[in-house]
């Protein structure tokens, strides 16, 4: 007998939701109204329920769960929600399963803001003591994205978007975002599991902490052999990284920042931000600690441009548009006693 459990609050009605970004209000498609989407936590061995309603006039075909190599077990990985309609798609999650995966719509400009994290913990009776906190690394446009999209073709050129996000914000070098920075309050001596997506459709991010160093122990949802440590990390489109960091600094704020490549001029302007603030009694650093990453060569990531095109070009074959929304409800069927429901916000 298999219980079901709902896993997010009622599902909402959510046309196109509005957002606040680099001075400017904007419509943007989402799953439940968030810009990244929900995050869905899943343990080896169960299957999700997962209840798609798509309130809109365009059709969707979601994708789950992706990794190098392999795949979370189930009878497709992508499937179509058409327009008006609601669908419920079971993914199990296989016994060997453990990292962060994602999820998004498969239609490029619809997965520039419907996508999110796909974390499987480990089993019950492995040690997981460390806090979670998904961190997506995404893009903001000003403009339309269908738009920016169609300009794209038009020029041939290289994508020309406005700021990088950090879990939705561009963080407060950008002008208009300081009140919305993500901010991650943290305990000194503690231990913090970063489950890093790059959601970015056209480049590769470095990533790090000022002053933190980042031990990588899972890559694309696969545990890594050995893990390791390092100033930074760097994240091809769709890349996942799991890494720890240890609070073993004094209490103060410190930048969290994500960047393509570091040309000859540091440009703070570019930079996306989030902020580590240790909790305790002191006056904090302001503006908070900034990490200095080397220069990096802006020409390392030529070779993107073509798969790029390829993506492209499958959106032109799928004509597809926007002005959907989409209403997502998960609901749990364990194959083990239940555990406390956990899909939560970031
Ligand atoms: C949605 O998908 C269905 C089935 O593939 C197709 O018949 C229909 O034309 C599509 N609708 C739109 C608006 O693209
Ligand atoms: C999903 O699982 C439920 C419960 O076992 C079952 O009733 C339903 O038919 C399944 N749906 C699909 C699409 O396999
Ligand atoms: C930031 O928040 C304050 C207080 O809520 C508000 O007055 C101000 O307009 C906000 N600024 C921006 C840029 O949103
Ligand atoms: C980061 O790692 C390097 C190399 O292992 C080490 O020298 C350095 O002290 C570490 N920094 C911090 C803040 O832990």
């Amino acid at each position: 007998m298999v219980k079901l459990f709902i896993l997010v609050p009622a599902p909402k009605k959510i046309e196109e939701t509005s957002f606040d970004r680099l001075c400017q209000s904007k419509k943007i498609l989402t799953i439940n109204g968030r810009f990244p989407g929900p995050t869905i936590y899943a343990q080896a061995g169960e299957t999700l329920a997962l209840a798609f309603e798509n309130k809109g006039k365009d059709n969707v075909t979601m994708f789950c769960c992706s990794r190098v190599g392999r795949q979370v077990k189930s009878d497709k990985v992508e499937w179509l929600i058409e327009a008006g309609s609601k669908v419920t798609k079971n993914i199990t999650i296989s016994d060997d399963e453990e990292g962060t995966l994602w999820w998004h719509a498969m239609n490029i400009w619809q997965r520039a803001t419907v996508h999110g994290a796909f974390i499987v913990l480990p089993k019950p009776g492995k040690p997981d003591d460390h806090a979670n906190i998904p961190i997506i690394l995404g893009e903001w446009w000003k403009k339309d994205v269908k738009e920016v999209f169609l300009e794209y073709i038009d020029s041939g050129g290289d994508i020309k978007l406005d700021a990088f996000t950090i879990n939705g914000q561009p963080g407060d070098l950008y002008a208009c975002s300081n009140n919305g920075t993500f901010r991650i309050a943290v305990d000194t001596g503690k231990k913090y599991l970063l489950r890093v997506v790059n959601a970015a459709m056209s480049k590769t991010l470095y990533f790090g902490i000022a002053r933190h160093n980042l031990t990588v122990v899972a890559m694309d949802g696969s545990p890594v052999i050995e893990p390791f440590t390092t100033g930074y990390v760097k994240l091809s489109r769709q890349q996942l990284i799991d890494c720890i960091f240890e609070a073993n600094q004094h209490q103060d704020y410190y930048y969290m920042v994500a960047v393509t490549y570091i040309g000859e001029t540091y440009d703070t302007n570019k930079i996306t931000t989030a902020i580590i603030e240790y909790h305790g009694n002191y006056t904090p650093s302001s503006p908070p600690l900034l990490l200095l990453l080397p220069n990096f060569s802006p020409n390392y990531d030529i070779s993107s441009s073509r798969n790029y095109f390829n993506v492209i070009m499958t959106f032109v074959i799928l004509g597809l548009f926007f002005c959907t929304s989409l209403v997502i409800v998960w609901s749990r069927r364990p194959s083990r006693p239940h555990r406390s429901a956990m899909v939560t916000p970031l």
